[in-house]
């Protein structure tokens, strides 16, 4: 676990989306994300590294979304640690398998997306969920902020004691897999259900934006130097790109 800043660490060896580690004052634990299931070799030596070795170590994993490259290793993490699962609402039934999404795979994105998306088809990932999010202040903490259209269930976290902000694939700041060349961006339409939808709620977030010093997003290097400049010339930038997303829907 590779520790970024005096809060958050990141498991460098998943390589697909980032798998955060999140220490609060009070010494809780939390996994934001937990990568793909051919990370989990990696995550656990990450882990056993930082100390979490074993039931109890581990105070909650956090998922921003369902897709697979995130929420694969839940169910593990879950069992090994004995720690709570906790996701949105409308993102549990799909994990617990009650409820089956909709294909990703439909032949509008670029090749190698549609074969990501095969992938997401065909393996979606699956766990049992122990606490669903509520909206605005929530617990530890955390404020949950909805961007549903990534998924039906896709949120940001805001840890508010250490001013952190998790967009998950809301925000990216890079283009997988790479961490070393910082671009902020919104959601990628091709892994999208309904990226109007996601990227009016994260520009309405974007307007109010609290105080934000970190970024860490689901894919691409942690951002944590004039943060919250970079975050408010990405909306300026996306106000003039796309001006229908000015009022966005409610949820
Ligand atoms: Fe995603």
């Amino acid at each position: 676990m590779r520790r970024l800043t005096q809060h958050v660490g990141l498991a460098t060896g998943v390589k697909i989306a980032n798998s955060w580690l999140l220490t609060d004052k009070q010494g809780r634990r939390f996994l934001v994300d937990t990568g793909y299931f051919t990370d989990r070799p990696a995550l656990r030596a990450h882990l056993w590294l930082a100390g979490v070795r074993g039931k109890g170590d581990l105070t909650a994993v956090l998922l921003t979304h369902r897709h697979s490259d995130h929420a694969a290793n839940a169910a593990w993490l879950r069992e090994k640690f004995d720690c709570p699962v906790a996701c949105h609402a409308e993102d549990a039934p799909f994990l617990r398998l009650e409820r089956r999404p909709k294909k990703m795979a439909v032949g509008k994105a670029p090749l190698y997306q549609d074969w990501l998306n095969l992938f997401e088809d065909a393996y979606p990932a699956r766990t049992q969920v122990d606490e669903t999010y509520e909206d605005g202040r929530w617990k530890w903490g955390f404020r949950v902020v909805p961007a549903p259209g990534h998924t039906e269930g896709s949120v940001m976290l805001v840890h508010e004691p250490t001013r952190t902000l998790f967009s998950g694939d809301n925000i990216l700041a890079g283009v997988p897999p790479l961490r070393f060349i910082e671009h902020l961006s919104l959601a990628a339409p091709g892994f999208s259900q309904d990226t109007d939808l996601c990227n009016g709620h994260v520009l309405r977030f974007l307007r109010d934006l609290p105080r934000v010093d970190t970024l860490c997003s689901g894919h691409g290097p942690i951002v944590r130097e004039k943060t919250g400049e970079k975050l408010k010339a990405l909306l300026e930038t996306c106000e003039c790109r796309w001006p229908h997303l000015a009022e966005p829907a409610g949820r």
